[in-house]
């Protein structure tokens, strides 16, 4: 008998993850549904005949209970690193443990009980350094107490591949910057590759050893935020001094960027940095490394920048 293929329906299916997840899970599935809210945007997906760009308000239990109706897995990648705006649902808590909620009971009534969740290294309700971790830690509670979910938590570090928003933004503020003075220079990460997070989403679906499992997800390599900006810098070709910052300065730099557009860093993402960012001890990490992939778009940006600059210079 030829296996069915399942119906995998994607909230957040639009951001960086999302995007390379639905690429991989379009051959694992009959149909995946992209929820959205705002269709428009979401250009990535046109040449894939069985990738459905839906626009919802995932936010209302009524529409996104229709929207996931009939599928056998539900995955909710929804996830902000700042509040914006005045709107509740843009906040931390509205975006991450309100919005859960939402999803947990849409699948009650949906009857779907496949759901995978992606949550972050550090998330806790209680404990948490920061309203982010503490928002992912409650949406997390919700996920497990709901007893008709067959759920899967996956709780990764930060992570990179092409189009990320870690190693191109340093990239970006270093080739601005002459010097880039460095808060919470000691912090430690352990990055995870994107392919390798998009691997444990598609196992984990097929896989009923993962229900009820939160599994951590980094990468083989720890470093401090000065080591990679640092590689992010000679990646790059820059030659810069990076200055680590005393923290009371470090969380003043934060307050002001704030105010910057698009808010590159915050006074929050200063608490998040407050915890370590790495696997507890006995967890196996992801294979793929830092070095293995980051020169690979790093590099290439600079060498598609000096090309450009020749042609400026050709008048081209
Ligand atoms: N990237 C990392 O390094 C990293 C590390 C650890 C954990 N994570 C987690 O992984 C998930 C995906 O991250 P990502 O980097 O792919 O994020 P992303 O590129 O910013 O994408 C986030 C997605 O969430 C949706 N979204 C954002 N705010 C929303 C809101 N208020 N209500 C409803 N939908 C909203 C957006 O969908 P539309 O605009 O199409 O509606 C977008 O597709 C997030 O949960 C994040 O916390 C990421």
């Amino acid at each position: 008998m030829p296996k069915t293929l399942p119906v995998i329906t994607l909230l957040g299916g639009s951001g960086f993850v999302g995007t390379e997840l639905t690429q991989r899970l379009a051959g694992e599935a009959s149909e995946v549904r992209v929820l959205t809210r705002r269709a428009q945007r979401v250009k990535s997906f046109r040449i894939l005949s069985n990738v459905d760009v839906i626009e919802t308000n995932v936010h209302d239990v009524d529409e996104l209970s229709d929207a996931i109706a009939g599928s056998d897995v539900v995955i909710n990648l929804v996830g902000i690193l700042n509040s914006s705006g005045s709107q509740p649902k843009n906040s931390f808590d509205g975006a991450h443990a309100q919005l859960t909620a939402t999803v947990v009971e849409a699948c009650k009534r949906a009857s779907v009980s496949r759901y995978l969740h992606m949550s972050g290294l550090g998330a806790d309700a209680e404990n948490g350094s920061s309203e982010y971790l503490k928002s992912k830690g409650l949406a997390e509670n919700h996920v497990k107490s709901a007893a008709h979910l067959a759920w899967t938590i996956f709780r990764p570090s930060v992570i990179f591949g092409p189009g990320d928003s870690f190693f191109n933004r340093f990239a970006d503020l270093l080739r601005l910057a002459p010097i880039m003075p460095l808060a919470c220079a000691d912090s430690k990460m352990q990055p995870v590759y994107l392919g390798d997070v998009c691997t444990a989403f598609v196992n984990a679906m097929n896989n009923p050893d993962t229900v009820s499992q939160s599994i951590d997800l980094a990468g083989p390599d720890v470093f401090t935020l000065k080591e990679l900006v640092a590689y992010t810098a000679k990646t790059a070709g820059l030659k810069r001094p990076i200055i680590a910052l005393p923290d009371a300065i470090g969380r003043f730099q934060a307050m002001c960027l704030e105010f910057v557009p698009g808010k590159p860093f915050s006074r929050d993402n200063f608490a998040s940095l407050q915890t370590d960012n790495v696997l507890p001890e006995g967890v196996d990490p992801q294979p793929t490394s830092v070095a293995a992939v980051v020169p690979r778009y790093l590099g290439n940006a600079d060498y598609n920048g000096e090309l450009q600059d020749y042609r400026t210079m050709a008048r081209r």
